[in-house]
């Protein structure tokens, strides 16, 4: 070993030690014949000093010595004189007077301070990502997401869990997103694809007697990219046999409250136990189906007022079956016209053709984008209807369901962000159920199945899958932590003849289902347990758990926003001798 500690571990108590450490230069300053190194490891920081009369060779030898430059140094402790601690860090009681330096490595000068936060541009972090890495705050979410992925696997291991890997080059899945696809060498023009999730085999796995799997499992989806999504990512992967919704939820439930207490004892849950949600009572009450629950700021539905309040805008509306709905921002009645233009505007990319308002000032006064075309007394009562007072900035989006809920739903979190509700330590965890088993696509005129095609409709619905698709209700659920969704799954569909029903409700044909899914369809005929699980996504987990504002600070290679790796340049073109191995024919 070319250390004897580490160090972040040397305190008052190794005082007068002689000690042997290696690591980076962190700082430098010079005093003359005197110079101070901090020297940092992964453990931490700790101050070194040279002194030019006691050890003139040393102190000559750290002279070309830069920030970054790997060493390794022979000294020993002391106690720093009192007044000269530093409290800010673990090793802050003393310092290492150096005695000997050996240079490891030198380095060339980073573009990125390791010892400074500072803003810089995210190209450059990936770019350089092995720099970036080396930084306290990239430390800490490697470290974060080590102990959660610890945590998950002692849990699961206590809980009667198996860890089985699955293949990575498989077939297609059906998540609903682009595959990636991986030529085949030997089998010229066919694929393998890159799991989406691990769906399928963990299903066989319950054919094949496993009961409880679970698998820390990377996904690939070709997708396009948003904060919360990589093209690779990771979930924690469960299923277990002969459960019902209730014992899949119980588990993850129970797994995710203790791994808060153990590994962010400093974060407090909003709720325990999590509270559970319809679908409809999510859409209603937040205006989408991932809400956070942090804070109130509700929608009110007030169509049934908008349809006889002389405004034509609303009464057009109403009359075609849209909703008028509104939310109360209390505390931004005096925001200006400038202001609330800027909000129009960003509904304004969810589809909302306008945002109506009724701004109540501190000062008691009322201004409205349409008050005056109401009849009288309308005004008044939608004032009462959000019990509005002095001080309360009313919002309002007349349109379709789906642009009223996802405009105002969005609207409501980002006002929830300008006005400090969104607590960074408070975690509002909550689970929706009851989704729709099947959402209309219009575009295509078919059902799609709203979580996946193995999830099964709740058994007293079955009866609608014939007559009246819409109205049947999934068994599934999602896991939602503060706005986003954290995981979901479901109770899978273990009977073959309402497997059958399902895909042809879903309109997939008896042939391509055969061709996709027969390993499974087969596999179900051999005595295949009832069975569920769930997809919990650690990316996520961890970002909430960190308190960053995107995925890709706590995945140590992330891609950039456009799926690249910028640090390897990847995807890159390759080898024409490659091409031709694959049977490939690329044209610009
Ligand atoms: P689903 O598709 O809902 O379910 O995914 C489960 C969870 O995985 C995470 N996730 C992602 N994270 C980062 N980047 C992405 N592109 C991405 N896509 C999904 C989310 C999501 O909640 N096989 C089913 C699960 C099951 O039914 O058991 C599935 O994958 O946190």
């Amino acid at each position: 070993m070319y250390k004897s500690h580490t160090c972040g571990e040397l305190t008052a108590k190794h005082a007068e030690q002689e000690v042997t450490l290696a690591g980076w230069v962190h700082r430098r300053r010079d005093h003359g014949g005197v110079t101070f190194i901090d020297l940092r490891d992964r453990f931490g920081v700790v101050q070194m000093v040279t002194n030019a009369d006691l050890y003139p060779e040393a102190h000559k030898d750290m002279e070309p010595v830069r920030s970054e430059w790997v060493i390794q140094v022979k000294g020993r402790v002391h106690k720093r004189p009192v007044g000269m601690v530093n409290p800010e860090i673990s090793t802050g009681e003393i310092e290492v007077e150096i005695q000997e330096v050996k240079i490891l490595n030198p380095a060339k000068t980073p573009p990125i301070y390791i010892n400074k936060e500072e803003e810089i541009d995210e190209q450059v972090r990936l770019r350089y990502r092995y720099l970036d890495l080396r930084k306290e705050r990239m430390r800490r979410n490697l470290e974060l997401r080590h102990q959660v992925v610890k945590f998950i696997r002692d849990y699961l291991d206590q809980h009667g869990f198996l860890e089985v890997e699955t293949p990575i080059l498989f077939k297609t899945t059906p998540e609903g997103a682009r595959d990636y696809l991986v030529p085949s060498r030997l089998h010229p023009g066919e694929f393998y694809a890159l799991p989406q999730s691990p769906q399928q085999l963990k299903q066989l796995l319950m054919v094949a007697g496993v009961e409880r799997y679970f698998q820390i499992a990377r996904c690939f989806r070709d997708e396009d990219q948003r904060g919360d999504r990589q093209p690779e990512f990771t979930q924690l992967d469960l299923e277990m046999s002969f459960v019902e919704r209730e014992d899949v939820m119980n588990v993850t439930e129970d797994l995710f409250t203790k791994l808060v207490a153990e590994i962010v004892p400093e974060m407090k849950l909003l709720q325990s136990p999590w509270p559970r949600f319809t679908y409809e009572e999510v859409m209603a009450r937040f205006g989408k189906d991932n809400p956070d629950i942090r804070f109130g700021m509700e929608l009110v539905d007030f169509t049934d007022l908008a349809a006889q309040s002389g405004f034509r805008v609303f009464e057009s509306v109403a009359e075609s079956g849209g909703h008028v709905r509104g939310i109360k921002a209390q505390g931004l009645g005096d925001y200006s016209r400038k202001q609330i233009e800027e909000l129009t505007e960003f509904v304004s990319q969810y589809g909302a053709k306008g945002l109506a308002y009724v701004a109540l000032t501190s000062d008691g006064e009322q201004r409205s984008s349409f008050a005056k075309y109401l009849s009288e007394g309308t005004l008044k009562e939608i004032i009462m209807r959000f019990e509005a007072e002095p001080g309360d900035l009313l919002l309002f989006v007349a349109a379709s369901p789906e642009v009223t809920f996802e405009s105002l739903g969005r609207l409501r979190e980002l006002l929830g962000e300008r006005l400090g509700l969104r607590k960074p330590d408070v975690l509002g965890f909550c689970w929706v159920i009851d989704f729709p088993f099947v959402m209309y696509n219009a575009e295509e005129e078919s059902w799609d199945p709203s979580h996946h095609l193995f999830t099964s409709p709740m058994p007293e619905d079955i009866v609608f899958l014939d007559t009246n698709p819409g109205e049947a209700r999934g068994q599934q659920y999602d896991m939602v932590l503060n706005g986003y969704e954290v995981g979901g799954g479901s109770i899978r569909i273990h009977d073959r003849q309402l497997q059958a029903q399902v895909f042809e409700l879903i309109g997939l044909e008896k042939e391509v289902a055969q061709e996709r899914f027969g390993h499974m369809l087969e596999a179900f005929e051999y005595g295949t347990p009832p069975h569920g699980g769930i997809a919990p996504g650690i990316d996520r987990i961890c970002m909430i758990l960190a308190g960053e504002p995107n995925i890709r600070e706590v995945i140590a290679f992330p891609k950039n926003q456009n799926a690249r790796d910028v640090m390897a340049s990847a995807p890159s073109p390759v080898e024409q001798q490659q091409l031709k191995e694959l049977h490939i024919d690329v044209r610009a």
